[in-house]
Parts: structure tokens; sequence; C-alpha cells
């Protein structure tokens, strides 16, 4: 072509640039103006049937995470432009094949691929409630980033995960995905998590878009039952609810996801306070907000859409992407030429979509993560093995110990008693579909890999937790030097759709520990669950208790190096463990009372079983010398907290320092006392340092019931200790 023609062609093609592209919505949701000029052109080519394939997402069914659609046209409608994403299609290979089906739709735009990875992925992490125990930030961060590793080399692009929601309430079975109740440390966690499945690079072929949610407050269901009506001032949940979710935005983290429950009086699939004016509007959230399952057409039983036309209509501006309703493959294209959604909204939610997809590469390769080579051999690899055992021994909270703990090494036979110890499949938990099942390592195993003679009984029925036969487990007793006995729940019933309006475990089981106790012989309870449980007679009959969750693919090697001290036990409790069902919701950071000395029951007084921040060593530390840099601070200012931890026990170890703030006057009421700053430290045997906890300007504010942060003079009492119920005063700063 002569050099004058090719002059003109240029300039033909920059001249439709501006004047076509230019009038297209000009979207800016990525830091790089060549993917929002990509996106912006993209868009510009579009139908709207096209637009709106790409906010339509299917589950492909290999996990069953919500009730299926039989649908046998699914490629059909890959192929045809109709699907945006996908969710449950594991596989390098799998995944392949639906990304050439979406290639052959008129623009070729590849599907985004959509997993729970909640807790590992082949190789299977302890539950995030477990997780969140270590509070060992860097420990969970690498866990998430283990997880991408291998969830990338099978073709996911995308984990619906950190869940973040705070919850108090162990009666609402999905608080084993969460950090538990506190929301300074829950915000911490959710960025940690982010930071693990995203690194730094969305881009590279080794990381995931993560996925904040439920957003929001589901953790609050009313009377415990999942899926129930949400219902808090905005004030309590600016200042409980909403942290954990502000961080992950702040964290730059890719997506979020709608919660099922109602907000004060709105669905959240359709609630635009939430999602317009805070997420996207306050917050600037720049990626892209997708419903949970079926949430946006579950606004009809809600009794706040009509029908799926409705639904669709209302659930345009908040929910981006719709996961499995099917309400806006079916009617938004209808909604917008009838005027009632513009397709403003949808190209905003399109471009939002759109931009991931040019983050993470999938326009350049849409192959990039179906490696099988790479799928091979990244997975169950002996150095994530490790990092799980790591996590996993970092996660058992020690509850009691009557010097029972650690085990002697010489000793020659163990009595492993109870199903639970032997269950590989329980081991893993809830939400761990993708985990490999057979390498787990169950306690039973990690004793005889030990070499240890192992005498087993179950106990009871793993599908029941009946007893079966309680004889032999006592005859197994008799013939061993230890007693190490599982009880619990199973790991099924913690989890979405498992509330429970008992959290005590069962009779039987706990008469089991007290029939095993008869033998005379040392008796380690191990209470394996997704949630806080209730087992004070199980914990009268034992030596040692241990809440060791549900830890994973190495739970059974973790155990035993906390049971012989190869590890110093140093978790904490991130929720607090009532003593009876009735105190639920209960929590370390409740609100005080005008009549403080009157907060108790007449059947019992309000005290928990066991505290958030409660957690036993094999060493003993003392905190002395504590001391604020400052008595006295102005709004915005921080404070430091120094003190000196002695270990002051026989073998090395780990304590997390905690230190509370109390408000103690304020235009608004204000609980006891709030974690704001922790340190976990490690010391050899009588060894002793000096550290500091740095309390951030935000430990001496509240929001106010606008969403206003803001700070008042006053006193503010800090308090130093090794859990909630175990504080000493440091000092009282005054805020002039
Ligand atoms: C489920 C859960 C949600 C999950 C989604 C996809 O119903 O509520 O947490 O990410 O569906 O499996």
């Amino acid at each position: 072509m002569k050099p004058i023609q090719n002059l003109f062609r240029i300039c033909a093609v920059a001249l439709f640039a501006v004047l076509f592209v230019g009038c297209a919505p000009k979207p800016n949701y990525s830091d790089n103006p060549e993917i929002n000029r990509k996106v912006a052109e993209l868009l510009s080519k579009m139908t709207l049937e096209e637009k709106i394939g790409q906010m339509n997402q299917y589950s492909g069914n290999e996990f069953t995470t919500g009730p299926q659609t039989d649908d046998t046209t699914v490629i059909k409608q890959i192929e045809k432009g109709q699907l945006g994403s996908m969710l449950n299609i594991v596989g390098a290979e799998k995944t392949r094949s639906y990304q050439e089906a979406a290639l052959k739709s008129r623009l070729g735009i590849p599907l985004l691929f959509g997993l729970d990875v909640i807790h590992g992925f082949r190789t299977t992490f302890p539950i995030p409630l477990g997780e969140a125990a270590s509070f060992d930030l860097a420990a969970i961060e690498n866990g998430a980033r283990c997880a991408a590793v291998e969830a990338s080399a099978a073709g996911v692009h995308w984990t619906f995960a950190p869940m973040v929601d705070i919850s108090r309430d162990a009666r609402w079975g999905r608080v084993m995905e969460g950090a538990g109740e506190d929301p300074y440390y829950g915000a911490l966690v959710a960025a940690a998590r982010i930071k693990g499945f995203q690194g730094n690079d969305l881009e590279a072929d080794n990381t995931i878009m993560a996925c904040i949610k439920h957003f929001a407050a589901y953790g609050a269901p009313t009377a415990g039952i999942d899926y129930n009506t949400v219902d808090m001032s905005w004030g309590e949940f600016y200042n409980y609810y909403m942290p954990p979710y502000k961080a992950g935005a702040e964290a730059g983290v890719a997506t979020f996801m709608n919660a099922f429950n109602d907000f004060n009086n709105v669905p959240c699939s359709g609630n635009t306070e939430l999602v317009v004016d805070l997420l996207k509007g306050k917050w600037g959230f720049k990626g892209f907000v997708v419903s949970d399952w079926g949430s946006i057409g579950e606004m009809i039983p809600h009794g706040y859409a009509a029908d799926k036309y409705d639904a669709a209509v209302k659930a345009s501006s908040t929910s981006d992407m719709d996961m499995e309703s099917r309400c806006y493959i079916e009617e938004l294209a209808n909604a917008v030429r009838d005027g009632k959604v513009k397709e403003s909204v949808i190209d905003d939610a399109v471009a939002r979509i759109l931009t991931k997809k040019f983050e993470i590469g999938i326009f350049d390769d849409p192959f990039k993560y179906c490696n099988k080579e790479r799928e091979d051999n990244l997975t169950l690899t002996a150095q994530t093995k490790n990092s799980a055992r790591d996590m996993a021994k970092r996660s058992i909270v020690m509850l009691k110990n009557d010097n029972t703990l650690p085990l002697n090494k010489n000793i020659k036979s163990v009595a492993v008693i109870g199903a639970l110890n032997d269950s590989k499949f329980d081991m893993k938990g809830n939400w761990a579909w993708p985990g490999d099942v057979e390498s787990v390592v169950t306690v039973r195993k990690a004793f005889e890999d030990r070499g240890y003679k192992v005498n087993y009984a179950e106990g009871y029925s793993l599908e029941t937790l009946k007893p079966t036969n309680v004889n032999e487990a006592i005859a197994a007793a008799r013939n061993s030097d230890v007693v190490v006995v599982a009880i619990g729940e199973r790991a099924m019933h913690s989890g979405e759709a498992y509330s429970k309006v008992e959290l005590t475990i069962s009779d039987e089981q706990q008469n089991l520990v007290a029939q095993l106790a008869k033998t005379g012989k040392p008796v380690i309870t191990l209470v394996m669950g997704g949630r806080p449980l209730i087992f004070k007679e199980a914990t009268e009959n034992s030596g040692a208790v241990a809440m060791t969750w549900w830890l994973g693919s190495e739970a059974g090697n973790a155990i035993c190096d906390v049971l012989f001290g190869d590890y110093n036990p140093s978790a904490k409790l991130p929720m607090t463990f009532p003593k009876r069902t009735g105190q639920s919701p209960i929590c370390y950071n409740a609100k005080r009372s005008g009549r403080p000395s009157m907060l108790h029951y007449i059947d019992d007084d309000a005290k928990p079983a066991y505290a958030f921040g409660y957690g036993l060593s094999y060493s003993t530390f003392e905190i002395k010398d504590s001391k604020t840099s400052t008595q006295t601070i102005k709004g915005g200012e921080g404070v430091e907290v120094a003190f000196t931890l002695l270990n002051s026990g026989k073998v090395d170890g780990e304590e997390v320092v905690q230190v509370y703030v109390c408000d103690k006057v304020s235009s608004v009421t204000r609980p006891w006392k709030e974690l704001k700053g922790y340190a976990k430290i490690e010391l050899k045997a009588g060894q002793s340092s000096s550290s500091t906890i740095k309390l951030a300007p935000e430990a001496f504010g509240f929001y106010t019931n606008d969403g206003d942060f803001i700070y008042e003079k006053g006193e503010f009492d800090i308090f130093i200790g090794n859990s909630s119920d175990n504080l000493i005063l440091v000092s009282t700063v005054t805020m002039k």
C-alpha cells in the first residue's frame, strides 16, 4: 500500500475511534488507560443481548453449591454469547472446552470461571474460622496464596472468597467460613486473604480474583437462622459489621457478592443504599458485583419483586452479574426496551465485568489458566502440604490442659477413639469440595505413621454420631497408655443452611468421654466442628481439651505436632464459646447497660464458657511494665502501648498480646471494650522482650448513624492482656 493511502487509512481509523468510540460511555474501572480504551471500544460493538450475556452466570454443577437448573443448552448459549461466566467447572481441560465454545461467539469474549476456593483447593487448609484462631496474618495470607496457585493451575480465574461476614451467633452454621466476631480483626483477615488470592498482579497466571462476600451483614440473621431477615441500626452496621467489607474494598478486591438476606427491609440483591450509595458510591468500588446463587430471583419470595422482570429491574444497578437466577437473560433486554432500565446501567455493569477480563489477561490468552502440565506439577506438592500442616497446627486452640500435655514420646500405645478421628472426608471441613480426600491425614493415621500402637475404636457411628460399641472403646482405653477421643459435629453440619438450635455436643458423645475417663487413663478430648460448641461434661472428664475445628489435609499430623509438643499451641478463640445455647448471640464487645449488674439470666449468669481471645500454651507468659506513649491525644492521633512480655514457662512458645479500648463516655452508646491492636510474639523459655502495639487513630473514633466517622473529646481506658476476659488497665488516655 502506498504511503499516502496508508496515511488516509490511519486517519480514517483515528476518525472512527474519535466519532464512535468517543460517543460510547467512557468506563474507567481500570488503572490502566489502555484497558479502559479497549473496554469502551468493545462495548461500543456489542448488541444489548450480548451485553446482557456478559451479566449472566450459570453453574457447571461439578459441585452442588445451590439449587441446580437442568439446562442441556448451556454450550449453545455460550456460543451465542449469552453467558459471561461459569462457576463450578474445574480442571485445565474442562475449562478449555468451555472457553473454546465462548470463542465461537460473534465477539469471542472469553468466559470467567469462578469457584468457591474457600480454604485451600486440592490441598485443604483449616476452615477459615480455624485459620482465624491463629491470629497469624502471614500464615493466613500464605494459605490463600497456596490455594490460588493450585486453583489457577486448574482453570479457575476467580474465587468466591473471602467470606468476611462478622457473626456472634454460633447457631448460624456459616460462622465456619468467616473470621469470627471482631470487626477490627475481621478487617485484617479480609485484607490478608485478598492479598493471598490476588497477589500484586491479577494478570499473573498464579493469582485469582477474590470476592468479598456476602454484602451485607449476612452473619446477623434473626434467630441465627440462615437466610433469615437482618435488621439493625445503621450505626450498628457501620461499627460492627461493615469494617471487613470496607477493608476488602480498600484492599482492591476484584469483586463483591451480594447476600441472600434483606438488610433493613430491602433484599441485598436490590439494595441501592448498600451497593450503589455505599459500595460503588462512597467507597468508589471499581470491580463488579455478582449476586449470590439465585438471589436476584429470590426477591420474588422475599415479596420485594413481583416476577423475574421486576426482579431484573430492581437488581440491575446493584448486581452486575446474575448467578443462576436467569432473570437477566430472560427479562433484562425487555426491561431496557420498555424504558424501565437505562442502557447506561447495563453498560456500566458490562464495563466492570469486561475490565476484569482484560485485567486478568484472558482476552490476550483465553487459555492461560488451562495448562494441564502446570495443574499436574503444582497440585498437592510437599511444600503446599507443609504450609497446610503449619497453618493447621497454628489453628489449634488449647482450652484445658492439666499437665496431660504434651504427651511423652516414649508412650507405646494410644487409644484413638471416635469415628471423627478416622474420617478423611470430615477432616477437610465444609466448602472443600475440590479438596483431595485420599491424601488427608486423619488423627488415627498420624499416630500410626509415628509408629505408635494404635488401639482404634469408633465409639459412635460417623453417620449418626450415636454410640456403637462403647465397651470396645473402653477396652481400647484400658489397653493403651493414653486416650485421644474426638467429639463434635460432622463437617457438613456447619456451613450454608446448617443453622442449629442446640450447640451442645450430644450427651452420648460426652458420656463416652466420661466412660473413658473411668478407666483412669489420661484422656485428651479433641473437639471437632465448624463453630463454637458446648461440651462442659466432656471437659470435666478430660485432662486436656483442644478445639481442632476442621484442619484439612494435614489435620492428623498437625494435631500430633501439638499433642507431642513439637509445636506449642498458640491459637486464640476468634469467637466467644457460650456456656449455653440460650446465650446466643454472645460476644465480648457487647454494649454496656444502665444496669450492668443485672446483665444475667435468672437460670444462669451471662459469662461464656470460653472468651474471645482465649487460648492456652504449654508455656506461661507474663505481661509487664505496660504504658502508653501519651496520656492525651487529639482526634486523628494514635497511641502506642509499650510492654514487656516474659516467657516464664519451660518451653519456647508464642503469645497473642491483645489491646482493647473502652470509650468511656460518648454521644452514642459504645461497647465495654473493643480489640484495637494485638501482637503475636515468639519467645524462648525464660526469655523476655519489650514490644509496642500501635493503636491507629481510628481506635478512638466511631461511626455515627449517618455513616460519618467521628472523634469526640473524652477519656479512653486502654487494657492489655492475653484474652478479652483477662486484662489489666494500662492507662486512661484523654482526647482533648
Ligand atoms: C452459595 C453461597 C455462596 C457461594 C455461591 C456459589 O449459595 O451462598 O457463598 O459462593 O453459592 O457457590
